[in-house]
């Protein structure tokens, strides 16, 4: 199996670019941000404060989360109800990098995550892809793009769908995910010793897509 590990912050583009690239190269796109958006929203259902650790970890046996695909596009099912247009929204995101810090819920997908990498040539994105999940994947990109740059996308992303959302809040919410997601003692956001590091603030969607596919090309 050929996988690609894709790691970096909210709102770097990871999963545009990974999804893309699947299409074109036949790849199985694993989105594992996803998984734990749908954990956050079992939370959000239930009542359960995401800030508590030990209420978290007990609901995590109650979890039963799979992955299917529709047309190509991963699914997320959370004990037996797709949910995967529920998870996109802005609170589920941040409650999922709330949650994503326990390692009961890390141990929860891990197993997941690893048997989908098994059986498949996979581009698989998240935050510790390279550095954990899939420590010998054959190809490791760190995606990133400053935090003003990846506001503006978000912002630009939001009005698409119809919705008005501030900047300056936008862009707030993404350093508080980043601090989130860099400083948590459990698998935290960093760029493996090797992986390629894209700064994709001045580059193209197709150019940061050529980039990778070019990578791909010379280790395949
Ligand atoms: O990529 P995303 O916005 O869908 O991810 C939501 C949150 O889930 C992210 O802020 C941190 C967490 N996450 C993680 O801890 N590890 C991953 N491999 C993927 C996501």
């Amino acid at each position: 199996m050929f996988n690609i590990a894709i790691d970096g912050p909210a709102g770097a583009g990871k999963s545009t670019i990974a999804k893309d690239i699947a299409k074109r190269i036949g790849f199985v796109y694993v989105d594992t941000g996803a998984m734990f958006r749908s954990i956050a929203l079992y939370m959000l259902n239930n009542k359960v404060d995401p800030n508590d650790e030990a209420a978290v970890s007990k609901e995590c046996p109650n979890l039963d989360i799979t992955i299917s695909y529709l047309d190509g596009e991963q699914q997320v099912i959370l004990n037996g109800e797709n949910v995967s247009k529920l998870i996109r929204t802005e609170e589920v995101g941040n409650t999922a990098s709330i949650v994503a810090k326990y390692q009961a819920v890390r141990s929860k997908l891990l197993e997941l995550q690893r048997a989908l990498a098994a059986k498949e040539n996979v581009i698989m994105d998240g935050r510790d892809i390279g550095s954990f999940v899939l420590p010998n994947a054959d190809l490791k990109v760190y995606l990133t793009a400053s935090s003003h740059e990846r506001a503006r996308r978000r912002v630009a992303q939001l009005a698409e769908n119809g919705i008005t959302a501030d900047f300056n809040e936008v862009e707030a919410d993404i350093i508080k995910r980043d601090e989130q997601d860099m400083n948590r003692e459990i698998a935290p956001l960093k760029q493996a010793d090797d992986a390629v590091l894209v700064d994709s603030s001045d580059m193209s969607v197709e150019d940061v897509i050529n980039k990778i596919i070019s990578l791909y090309e010379e280790r395949k």
